[in-house]
């Protein structure tokens, strides 16, 4: 039998052939070296910028200095291991009652990062046979969690309540139903309608998760969410939210009754199968939480900045979307536009970040500006006058 030579091909080939594809469609995304710096600046490649990309809206990263205040945790190494095998510390429970009362529930759990908490928890409450609602602005970590779950899904149009209401209506005959949204939305800055959400939930007797990933820390009474400051945290059955973002550390917690945490517990695969945070990055949360709690001026600097900010946008007749918060997309809708609008921004010294598919919708990319309750008037007034010129040119 003879042998046809066959023209072998590269089998990573794949690879520059999809690098191209990003480059050419001004999709490419590459690293950069950035320090945080004090305030508002941040230091990028050896440029000092001023900050307005960074999640870190209070402030509150700045002051988890291990200089400032000494930690009771005997070393900066690591658990050792899994938090159902060696390496739940002491610290843990109270970091989660902590949370649980600033949340008002029954129980709260703390997970290694919001990632792994949206997309190990969905799958634990959602399988084959059943339906999950998801808003179609929904962040990754939700939608990898769904994917997972291998339940049917039905995306309702971003905030569309009708939308909503219809499907849920059409779904009727699944055998459990799961509605998650984010309550400000991270690409948006726009808040979900949380009172239709759960009235949609009573009325379909559904479960409702809500992602306070951008949202904790900066309304609320203590800055314990907008669940807490619409009063909803009844009827929300999984309030999920990120040590990440206002509280300027690491890590994620969810909170909510006491079956329901001892069921995730026993249930999520990325909970149960990876390594327990380290106790210093777990005292490092309860600080945070302290200063979040406390610290109601951060609160009430980053809601002047952010209003300011806004203000002057939509006088300049620019498209920020539905914004109401200190997240400011500035829609572009053109990727290069995008792109190029960010660049000359960075020439003259304000660090902002371009946002692109598929991380926002086709034809939507924008520059997410991030208010900081360390802008000064200054800090903002600069930014508005170089946009101005950069959208000019
Ligand atoms: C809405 C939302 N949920 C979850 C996450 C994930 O959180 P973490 O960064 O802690 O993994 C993010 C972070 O980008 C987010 O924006």
């Amino acid at each position: 039998m003879s042998i046809h030579p066959r023209i072998r091909v590269d089998p990573l080939s794949f690879i520059d052939q999809e690098l191209s594809r990003l480059k050419d469609g001004s999709l490419y995304r590459s690293l950069k070296e950035a320090n945080t710096e004090k305030n508002s600046k941040i230091c990028v490649e050896g440029n000092l910028l001023l900050n307005f990309c960074s999640n870190n809206y209070l402030g509150i990263s700045e002051e988890l200095d291990l200089s400032k205040f000494q930690l009771s945790s005997s070393n900066l190494g690591g658990s050792g291991s899994s938090r159902l095998i060696s390496g739940n510390s002491a610290l843990y429970s109270q970091l989660e009652q902590s949370i649980a009362d600033l949340k008002g529930t029954e129980s709260g759990l703390v997970f290694s990062s919001g990632y792994m908490a949206n997309s190990g928890i969905i799958p634990s409450l959602a399988g084959k046979g059943d339906a999950i609602f998801s808003d179609r602005l929904n962040h990754a970590s939700i939608i990898d969690g769904i994917r997972l779950s291998r339940a049917s899904l039905f995306r309702y149009k971003h905030n569309d309540m009708a939308h909503l209401d219809s499907l849920l209506n059409k779904a009727q005959s699944y055998k459990s139903k799961l509605i998650i949204s984010e309550s400000l939305f991270s690409m948006d800055g726009d808040i979900a309608p949380l009172n239709t959400l759960v009235e949609l939930k009573e009325k379909y007797n559904a479960l409702l998760m809500i992602d306070e990933a951008h949202s904790g820390g900066i309304y609320g009474s203590h800055g314990a969410g907008l669940i807490n400051e619409l009063d909803l945290v009844k009827g929300v059955d999984i309030q999920m939210g990120t040590f990440s973002k206002a509280y300027g550390s690491y890590g994620a917690y969810i909170a909510g009754k006491k079956n329901m945490i001892e069921y995730l517990i026993n249930k999520v695969r990325s909970f149960i199968y990876t390594t327990a945070l380290p106790p210093h990055i777990i005292e490092l949360n309860l600080k945070a939480l302290e200063l979040v709690k406390s610290h109601q001026w951060r609160r009430d600097l980053l809601k002047k900045n952010s209003e300011y900010f806004r203000e002057e946008l939509v006088n300049l007749d620019l498209n920020i979307g539905k914004s109401t918060s200190h997240i400011i997309p500035l829609i572009l809708n053109d990727e290069t536009f995008t792109i190029e609008t960010c660049d000359a921004l960075w020439k003259y010294g304000i660090a902002a970040i371009p946002i692109r598919p598929p991380t926002v919708p086709g034809g939507t990319s924008r520059i997410r500006f991030s208010i900081l309750a360390a802008h000064d008037r200054n800090d903002l007034e600069f930014c508005i006058g170089k946009l101005k010129q950069c959208l000019k040119q």
